[in-house]
């Protein structure tokens, strides 16, 4: 049986959606918001435990970019960049957050606070720009609002 440090939080989630390998999502969003991040040794273990392949659950994990299999900063930022968002101003937000920030796309500031992440849509494309901080979505987004917002965290 594979055990790994997070083991309490995976039998919690697992209770949490009765042990139903149809609620996989759910459950890996939940160890996501739990740990920060869904490390290989988690994903091998919900896969022994839901009896559902590795394979699988690691295809889940890698599909929905509310989902990580990498360890991200404190705040974890993702910037729409698909059409929508870019047309009403998301490349001049996108600059002005890595210019603040420091990183590129996929990095992490060297204090672990935040990481950056592009992702092709939010699925609140009415109000682009739009970002995401951790689980707060943002939108209607200028330069200076995402900036203002990025700094009071
Ligand atoms: S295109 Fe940006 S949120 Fe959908």
């Amino acid at each position: 049986m594979i055990t790994t440090q997070y083991s309490a939080q995976i039998q919690e989630a697992l209770h949490q959606f009765h042990h139903d390998r149809g609620e996989l999502v759910p459950i890996l969003r939940h160890l996501n918001d739990a740990i920060g991040y869904l490390p290989k040794d988690v994903l091998a273990e919900v896969s022994e435990r839901l009896h559902v392949s590795e394979s699988h659950v690691y295809g889940v994990a890698t599909f929905y970019s509310m989902l990580s299999t990498e360890k991200k900063g404190q705040f974890a930022v993702k910037l729409c960049e698909s059409a929508p968002c870019h047309v009403v101003g998301g490349r001049e937000v996108i600059k002005a957050i890595k210019t603040h920030l420091g990183i590129d796309a996929g990095e992490t500031t060297a204090d672990g606070k935040f990481s950056l992440d592009m992702v092709s849509c939010l699925g609140v494309c009415g109000v682009g720009p739009v970002m995401m901080v951790n689980s707060e979505t943002y939108g209607n987004l200028t330069p200076e609002k995402a900036i203002e917002i990025l700094s009071a965290l």
